[in-house]
Parts: structure tokens; C-alpha cells; sequence
């Protein structure tokens, strides 16, 4: 049985994973309107991870024998100043995601729950993994984006992402 403020945060989730989606896919959006088929195409597949992620607490509160409740998805931005801005935008959002992770571990600690714990574990080394492959293409813009030729080569490795 869930503890009710478990299964809360746990519902809560879901719908932070989900914005995570619906940012990542407007920005694939922005990147791709901005002829940056490269940045679109990372932005495509981290927007179908984060639709995983929220698939995995669902399952979970499921498995549970809780009660998932849909919440509205808030309205994500739809323009960035720069594909920089945009990158750092995705970092600053991917540290909140960390903080809500950490969050429901110290939760799930709180109320004795072992089974959210360890289904929260392979969330905290995902963090770990999600901010480093973005805060790799902030550092790369920020050394080379102020030239078409620096945003080009970013834009052809970030092309390289396979499904992950
Ligand atoms: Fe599901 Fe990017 O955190």
C-alpha cells in the first residue's frame, strides 16, 4: 500500500516528466524552425525519454495498487534567444528534475518506502547522466556558439544521437 503523500509526489512526477517532454519537444520545435536539424533531432529523442521516465512512475504507483490522477500539462516556452539559451534553459530545468528525485528519495525514506527507494535509485544516476550530456553542449556553445561554424558542428553531433 503507498503512503498517501507518497503516492501524491509519485502522481506529481508523472506530470513534471511529462512538461519535461513537452518543453524538450518545443524546443526540437524552435531548433528545427531555426534550420538546426541536429539540435531538433536530440531535443525529438530526449522528448520520447522523458515520456519513458514518466511511463516508469506510472507503472510503478500502478504496481502499487495506488491511484494514478493525470494533471494538466503546463504550456512550455516556445522561443529562446539563442540555441545557448535554449541549452541552458534545458540544464537549469534538468537540475530541477534532480532536486524533485532526490525529494522523493528523502520521502521515500521518510515513510519506510524500499521499493520507491530503489526504483528511485536508477533516477538519481539518470540525473547524474541527463546534466552531464547537456551541460557538454552548453559548455561547447559557450566556447564556440558565437560562430556559424562552432553552432554547425555542435548542431552535426547532436545529430549523432541514436534512440537511446
Ligand atoms: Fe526525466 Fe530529464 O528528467
Amino acid at each position: 500500500m503507498l503512503n498517501p503523500k507518497m503516492e501524491m509526489e509519485l502522481n506529481k512526477q508523472i506530470n513534471e516528466e511529462l512538461y519535461s517532454a513537452y518543453l524538450y519537444q518545443s524546443m526540437a520545435a524552435y531548433f528545427a524552425a531555426s534550420n538546426l536539424k541536429g539540435f531538433a533531432k536530440w531535443m525529438d529523442v530526449q522528448a520520447s525519454e522523458e515520456v519513458k521516465h514518466a511511463r516508469k512512475f506510472y507503472d510503478f504507483i500502478i504496481d502499487r495498487m495506488g491511484k494514478v490522477v493525470l494533471e494538466a500539462i503546463e504550456k512550455p516556452p516556445v522561443e529562446w534567444d539563442s540555441p545557448l539559451a535554449a541549452m541552458e534553459a534545458a540544464f537549469k530545468h534538468e537540475q530541477h528534475v534532480t532536486g524533485r528525485i532526490h525529494f522523493l528519495v528523502d520521502l521515500a525514506r521518510e515513510v519506510k518506502d524500499k521499493s520507491a527507494e530503489v526504483m528511485l535509485d536508477w533516477f538519481v544516476m539518470e540525473q547524474v547522466e541527463e546534466e552531464a550530456s547537456v551541460d557538454e553542449y552548453v559548455q561547447m556553445l559557450k566556447m564556440f556558439g558565437d560562430k556559424p561554424q562552432g553552432i554547425m558542428m555542435v548542431n552535426h553531433e547532436m545529430g549523432e544521437r541514436g534512440e537511446d
